[in-house]
């Protein structure tokens, strides 16, 4: 894990919040080559789950909603976590995490409470009961208050879903490995709307809609495993939740979710509100009855989603008897496709020629890095480190010194270090 984290800040993936103040625990910044590959992250999510199907519609509602909302759904009384305090040092933990006794001073701890996780906040210039709100602890909540506004702008046929990515924050008592805990974080998160009997079906295909994400996106599937959550450890709204856990560095935890939310929020928010949030079955089947549609929950986090491509792709190995460290991204989410080289700095005509290339490659692949520093090795090696997937070099043959090789390249494969040799004119649709 410390290995994974110093290559993350070295290399400009993410960096710890407010750093130069000393941090603030629980945030984490992400980095020029980290928010490029966040960004690949969630748009191969959308196109994936909104854009190529046709029971699909992405929203992206406000992070501040109205705290009756959170009443609604029960976050207000329920989302909360176990805490301890020690009597002797006054540290708070979280209960379920520690023994007996504190582990920073040995002494002994108070009554567990449970404490809320949603961050309050005042709305306006007036500080009292009335101006409380909340900054969403689950991005769904948004997608619940929308239903009735989607139904009635699109009229979609059931099953549909709605789909949305968006920061959610959570005060976490013990924000912890790295960007697995924190209290800023972001989700990509799918309400699904079925009618009552068909929730098992919707379920299954979801489950297996997890586990093709998880190839697309590059996470080792050795590393994953299924949980069936029990009773009682269920979130307050399911009745049948399965953990998409990886095996992370420190241990088998939880990346995805797959909840069975029943009819819980659109029925709590109708009683809430007084809006009817039912939905008027017109086909032969459903003969014009109106019901309270089920949800089938897949829910990602963005952040989990990183880490575990992180620990999936990060590898070390021995290439021409030297040992290098690398990131075999698959190309969907790499954050740069091709680097262009000039095989030496100081010959006017080889810069001149990559840059030519270069301007003509970053503007059909916009993810491409020039680089002219330090010997071809160390520039492999430094590519390597970041994971892009191709390294174009302009040498003399590209010029023509061999004229049988007039406008060609050499591109170097990262995982393999094999090097051919391919037209100019072929080289978008080898690195996109
Ligand atoms: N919406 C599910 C979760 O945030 O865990």
């Amino acid at each position: 894990m410390e290995k994974i984290i110093s290559l993350c800040k070295r290399r400009g993936f993410v960096y710890q919040g407010s750093e130069i103040y000393g941090g603030l625990a629980g945030t984490w910044d992400y980095g020029p080559l980290g928010v490029e590959l966040k960004n690949n992250v969630k748009q191969l999510w959308w196109r994936m789950f909104v854009q190529e199907r046709d029971d699909m519609c992405g929203l992206d509602a406000a992070i501040l909603m109205n705290p009756k909302a959170w009443e609604a759904s029960g976050h207000v009384s329920g989302f909360s976590d176990p805490l301890v305090e020690c009597k002797k040092c006054k540290r708070r933990f979280r209960a379920d995490q520690v023994g007996e006794k504190c582990p920073e001073c040995g002494g002994s701890f108070g009554e567990v409470r449970q404490f809320n996780m949603m961050f309050k906040t005042q709305i306006g210039a007036t500080e009292d009961a009335e101006s409380v709100s909340y900054l969403r602890p689950e991005t769904a909540g948004g997608i619940f208050v929308n239903f009735k506004n989607v139904v009635d702008s699109f009229h979609p046929k059931l099953p549909f879903g709605i789909a949305q990515i968006g920061k959610a924050f959570r005060n976490e008592i013990a924000p912890r490995d790295f960007v697995f805990r924190s209290r800023e974080f972001e989700q990509m998160e799918i309400e699904y709307f079925v009618r009552p009997g068909n929730w098992e079906e919707a379920f299954e295909d979801w489950r297996n809609e997890v586990h093709r994400w998880l190839a697309a996106v590059g996470i080792d599937a050795s590393k994953t495993t299924e949980l069936e959550v029990a009773d009682g450890d269920r979130a307050h709204y399911s009745k049948r939740t399965i953990d998409f856990e990886f095996e992370f560095p420190f241990g088998h935890k939880e990346l995805y979710g797959l909840a069975y939310r029943t009819d819980f929020d659109l029925s709590a928010h109708a009683g809430a509100s007084g809006a009817d949030l039912s939905f008027l079955d017109d086909s032969v089947e459903g003969g014009g009855k109106r019901f309270v549609p089920h949800v089938i929950e897949p829910s990602f986090g963005v952040d989990r989603t990183i880490l575990a491509i992180l620990a999936s792709v990060y590898t070390e190995d021995e290439l021409g008897g030297e040992t290098r460290t690398y990131l075999k991204f698959n190309k969907a989410v790499a954050p740069i496709k091709a680097a262009v080289f000039p095989l030496l700095k100081n010959k006017p005509e080889l810069v001149a020629k990559a840059r030519e290339v270069y301007s003509m490659l970053k503007k059909q692949v916009p993810q491409i890095m020039w680089d002219d520093n330090g010997n071809i090795g160390k520039r492999y090696r430094r590519q390597d480190e970041i994971g892009t997937p191709s390294c174009i070099t302009i040498d003399f043959d590209t010029l023509g010194e061999n004229p049988e090789l007039l406008d060609t390249v050499t591109v170097r494969d990262r995982d393999t270090g094999e090097q051919r040799r391919v037209a100019i004119v072929d080289l978008v649709s080898i690195i996109s």
